[in-house]
């Protein structure tokens, strides 16, 4: 029995696991900053900084004492190396080097995709090769999941999905993050108000999501020109149909690579999987087409440690830790 203390605070969120074996999560614990960004629209850097660094040894001992062991128990500390915001990284990373190297044990380097897609470990048992698409409010992309490697198929050539969802949101005039409001004021809207582009690029695997963006901010100013006022049901309705165009291009590209590349199972993950509609399609699409679509329940597509943990886990098994010099890497290839 292993047992790995992953911990991630790539982004907003302070969090904290203990996972064993790399699929039975002992604890899982979450401090989000949700309610300090709001009132700046979006994800302030600095700030984010400041309170990862209040949060972690909290958020840390909480896991600890949830999963019922002591931190001596733990055989090895897994924390999120990058990509992500660097000095949300540079917190987790410092402290759970000082950790691994207080406690002497070995520390795994974890890249924040590599979780993303490990998240569906936690609910079953899945063996390689897979597609999965990973959505996350800093990257979208398709990735081909071999036993011991990943292969980048296509990814968004600018905004990523999430991203795409917060500032459309933004325009709309709901919170952040985007996405949950959206999905929301989209239950009462109607999908096909506004014919918003779905962008056909040279590689069919790649996204773009900049011109719904663009699109989406002229029917609003058109409107607004026009003396129409931004009514409740009017967000909806955009809302709506800017949804379908994201969910409609990830799950028909998603679906048309696994089925070129001859893979039979699609695996969602990132932030944008926990959007229902987005697993609707894939699900309906993915039956069509004669694959199976799997999906981590949403609180484990969203940020969190226990996804770390059971990417860590491989990495344990093969003995790959990372060296005392390990630093956090904003811009981590994949
Ligand atoms: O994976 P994640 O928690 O953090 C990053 O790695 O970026 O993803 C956050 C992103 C945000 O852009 C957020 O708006 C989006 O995921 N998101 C959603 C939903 N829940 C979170 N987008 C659409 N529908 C949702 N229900
Ligand atoms: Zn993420």
């Amino acid at each position: 029995m292993t047992l790995i203390l992953a911990i991630e605070s790539s982004c907003d969120e302070t969090a904290a696991a203990v996972v064993e074996d790399g699929r039975r999560v002992l604890s899982n614990i979450i401090a989000s900053q949700i309610d300090i960004h709001r009132l700046y629209g979006g994800v302030v850097p600095e700030l984010a900084s400041r309170h990862h660094l209040q949060a972690i040894t909290p958020v840390t001992e909480a896991a600890i004492q949830e999963a019922g062991i002591t931190l001596a128990q733990a055989d090895a500390i897994a924390v999120t190396a990058g990509p992500g915001l660097a000095g949300p990284l540079l917190v987790g990373v410092s402290y759970s080097k000082a950790l691994a190297f207080a406690l002497d044990k070995p520390l795994i380097a974890v890249h924040h995709w590599q979780a993303h897609i490990a998240a569906i470990n936690l609910v079953c048992k899945i063996k390689p090769p897979y597609l999965a698409l990973v959505a996350s409010g800093s990257h979208s992309g398709l990735i081909v999941v071999q036993k011991d490697s990943y292969e980048l198929a296509g990814q968004s050539l600018d905004d990523a999905a999430g991203e795409a969802f917060d500032k459309i949101a933004r325009a709309l005039g709901l919170p952040y993050p985007g996405g949950p409001e959206i999905e929301k004021a989209a239950r009462n809207g109607k999908r096909d108000f506004c014919a918003f582009p779905r962008a056909s690029l040279e590689n069919p695997c790649d996204f773009s999501f900049s011109g719904l963006k663009s699109a989406v901010l002229n029917e609003l100013n058109r409107r607004q020109m026009q003396g129409e006022s931004l009514t409740e049901q009017l967000v909806s309705d955009i809302a709506a149909s800017a949804q379908e165009a994201i969910c409609d291009v990830l799950s028909a590209r998603a679906v048309a690579t696994a089925c070129r590349l001859k893979l039979n199972t699609l695996v969602l993950a990132g932030g944008v999987a926990a959007n229902g509609r987005l697993r609707e399609l894939v699900g309906e699409r993915a039956r069509q087409a004669g694959l199976t679509a799997l999906n981590p329940p949403p609180a484990y597509c969203t940020d969190n440690a226990a996804m770390v943990g059971a990417a860590a886990y491989p990495l344990w098994l093969k003995g790959c830790f990372a060296a005392d010099t390990l630093n956090a890497q904003p811009r981590l290839p994949f």
